[in-house]
């Protein structure tokens, strides 16, 4: 569910026609329904009700401060993974105390702001992270709190590429190593053992996965707990998938019922983090570009518009689908079949592949669900400067990032004396 829609026959982000916005910023653009992003918040907290909880807005998936800000006047943690990160969320007004830092490759001056700013815990990736946790929080004289990242074995059932729990992947250690990952850590100073994390992956559609992984997961407290090691929560991660096409992901509803029917029929109450991104930002936002030309060859006909796979790189990268419409309802002419593509030279500059389009050059079109994983994997490719991102609030919209000066693109860039 989110606040795009038709009104007299124009696209409407909440009240704010985009054509009002257009005519500010121009396009490309990015726009973003702050009663979305906060409708999607509520629903993954209401959803766990009284069972004690967390949510940690996962930065990644959109780091717009404007966002960050919105997420952080709710009450949100976030989970983040980097330096850059933790200083976004810093500077939008989140708080490092609800604040998981995760990611497999944490620098130490990024643990050491990371410690000294007071995150709650370190996901631990691997070995050499602990010890570079205990000597930075040492040299502090601060406890680091830190949960270990299980890797549960377990197909996710999404694109390889965002499939995160299986034994092949990078991330996380298997059951018997993470078992001495918490051995060890008992017995490092500066480190003081909280929870456990695990993340199998992202646009996960299926219920199964999840629950296979949280059994795989309590068998493990489970053997923690003989060794006296006590997990005061378990992160499980983010990953819940969104409606692109026609997928049925289950709603936060279905998926907080199941955790916590798991955790009841083995009578535990184990606090419970996430660290939705997708789900909480995906169609939270739309990007809106201009039709630059339509082009026929012999095989196909395109819609060139002046968005590019710089600005969105989802349909390049991971072959995926996202509707495109017109900002017109039912669009101006006659309905053809495009391929809808950018200015940028690669044939995998593509926002999407046969749609039937009603378009003229100069026409608007809206691209959906890009709220997560569409600016910020955004790139200056091909020295296109990137795009305005817009926050509609109610019948008022702000310019939350200004379009790129095409003079920043050469910022710190020299040439020989
Ligand atoms: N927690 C951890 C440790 C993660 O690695 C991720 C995502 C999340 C939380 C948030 O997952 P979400 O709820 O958003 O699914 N660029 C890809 C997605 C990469 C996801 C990486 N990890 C895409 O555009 O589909």
């Amino acid at each position: 569910m989110d606040y795009f829609h038709f009104r007299n026959s124009l696209l409407h982000a909440e009240d704010v026609s985009i054509s009002d916005i257009v005519r500010d910023v121009g396009t490309p653009c990015y726009v973003y329904s702050r009663a979305t992003l906060e409708r999607h918040w509520h629903a993954f907290d209401r959803a766990f009700g009284d069972y004690p909880h967390r949510i940690h807005y996962a930065v990644k998936a959109n780091s717009n401060l404007a966002v960050l800000n919105i997420l952080a006047r709710m009450g949100s943690g976030f989970d983040i993974v980097s330096g850059g990160e933790l200083l976004r969320v810093i500077r939008a007004g989140g708080d490092p105390a609800q604040t998981i830092f995760s990611g497999v490759c944490k620098q130490d001056w990024e643990i050491t702001e990371a410690i000294q700013s007071g995150v709650v815990a370190f996901n631990i990736e691997s070995e050499g992270e602990l010890e570079s946790i205990s000597e930075i929080a040492n040299r502090l004289e601060i406890e680091a709190a830190i949960s270990v990242r299980v890797n549960p074995d377990v197909d996710a059932r999404t694109h390889p590429y965002i499939s995160t729990g299986l034994k092949k992947n990078k991330f996380g250690f298997p059951e018997e190593r993470a078992m001495e990952i918490y051995l060890q850590a008992r017995e490092t100073s500066g480190i003081r053992i909280r929870g456990l994390a695990c993340h199998i992956g992202s646009q996960i559609i299926e219920l199964e996965p999840y629950r296979d992984a949280l059994e795989k997961i309590l068998d493990f407290v489970e053997k923690l707990a003989v060794q006296s090691i006590e997990v005061q929560e378990i992160d499980f991660g983010g990953g819940l998938g969104v409606r692109y096409k026609d997928e049925l992901p289950p709603s936060p509803d279905d998926y907080a019922k199941q955790i916590t029917e798991q955790m009841q029929s083995r009578g535990l109450v184990i606090p419970i983090a996430i660290e939705p991104g997708r789900a909480i930002a995906g169609n939270a936002g739309i990007l809106i570009t201009r039709v630059h030309s339509l082009k026929k060859n012999e095989q196909s006909a395109f819609c060139i518009v002046d968005a590019a796979m710089n600005d969105l790189v989802r349909p390049a990268l991971y072959q995926a689908y996202h509707e495109i419409f017109e900002v017109i309802e039912n669009g101006e002419g006659q309905r053809k079949k495009y391929d809808v593509v950018g200015p940028v030279c690669e044939s995998a500059d593509f926002l999407g592949k046969d749609r039937e389009l009603a378009v003229r050059p100069g026409g608007l079109l809206a691209v959906k669900t890009v709220g997560a994983y569409g600016s910020v994997l955004g790139s200056n490719y091909n020295s296109r400067p990137r795009p305005a991102e817009i926050m509609v609030d109610g019948d008022q919209f702000q310019v939350v990032r200004e379009k790129e000066d095409i003079s920043v693109l050469m910022q710190g860039e020299n040439t020989l004396p």
